[in-house]
């Protein structure tokens, strides 16, 4: 897989987001489904949108124990989606256990979804990762050293601000994926991303997968912001 345009379908239903992906006539978006959507409907959300011809991040960020993680990922890897995830901070035996546990669930002959990790969530901040977690040493720095270790355990890449993708791949080689959110149009609002960047800037930096939810599921013309970011990011 090369460079793409992922859309967050963060909508509250499985209606809401066909009745989104509709509008697609052309090319099919590469989706993102989050926790609160796969929750609601189920696996069979996944299995229906690939049907319809879409590539699916399903955005579960898991978290436990290495047996219950490999478990849950042998699982998913059953639905095909084509990338899955897990947190950096559930340690390089969960990831290795996560990626043992998709191998062993992807069908004979098919193509093991890739496997991303998160390091730290946007959300925590310097505050919280000293002050709730105990780790006194400072944020980006914590983020690249779970970067390291993702690429330790195997995984494909991490999940992080198109301003750190450069970072990472200086430290874990260029073939290691970069997946940014937090992408918005030059013109745009930028509603509660904080650091946000264009997709051209994104493709400046060297990102390989732009998250891109808002800027085109509330797009006045969806299918020409979609159409738009695929130009300014893919060319
Ligand atoms: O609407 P917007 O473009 O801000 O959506 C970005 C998507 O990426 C959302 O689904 C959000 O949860 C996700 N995301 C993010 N920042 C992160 C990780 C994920 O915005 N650090």
């Amino acid at each position: 897989m090369g460079k793409d345009v992922i859309v967050a379908c963060d909508f509250a239903s499985a209606a809401d987001t066909y009745k989104f992906l509709d509008q697609f006539t052309g090319r099919k978006p590469f989706v993102k489904i989050g926790m609160e959507l796969f929750y609601a409907e189920g696996p069979a959300i996944v299995k229906e949108l690939k049907a319809r011809g879409h590539k699916v991040f399903l955005d579960l960020k898991l978290h436990d124990i290495p047996n219950t993680v490999k478990k849950s990922m042998t699982v998913l890897a059953a639905l095909g989606a084509d990338i899955v995830n897990c947190h950096a901070g559930g340690t390089i035996r969960m990831m290795e256990a996560a990626l043992e546990g998709l191998e062993a669930g992807t069908p004979e002959g098919g193509e093991r979804p890739l496997l991303i990790a998160v390091t730290q969530l946007t959300s925590t901040d310097q505050d919280a990762l000293e002050e709730d977690l105990l780790i006194e040493k400072p944020i980006d720095q914590v983020v690249m050293h779970y970067a390291l270790n993702t690429k330790k355990a195997n995984l494909d890449g991490v999940v992080c601000s198109a301003q750190e993708a450069e970072k990472v791949h200086n430290i874990c080689g260029d073939e290691f994926l970069t997946i940014t959110p937090g992408i918005r149009f030059a013109d745009g609002d930028k509603g509660d991303q904080k650091r946000v960047m264009t997709p051209a800037a994104a493709k400046e930096i060297g990102s390989d997968y732009i998250v891109v939810g808002r800027p085109i599921t509330q797009a006045a013309d969806p299918v020409e912001a979609y159409e738009r970011c695929c130009a300014d990011f893919i060319g």
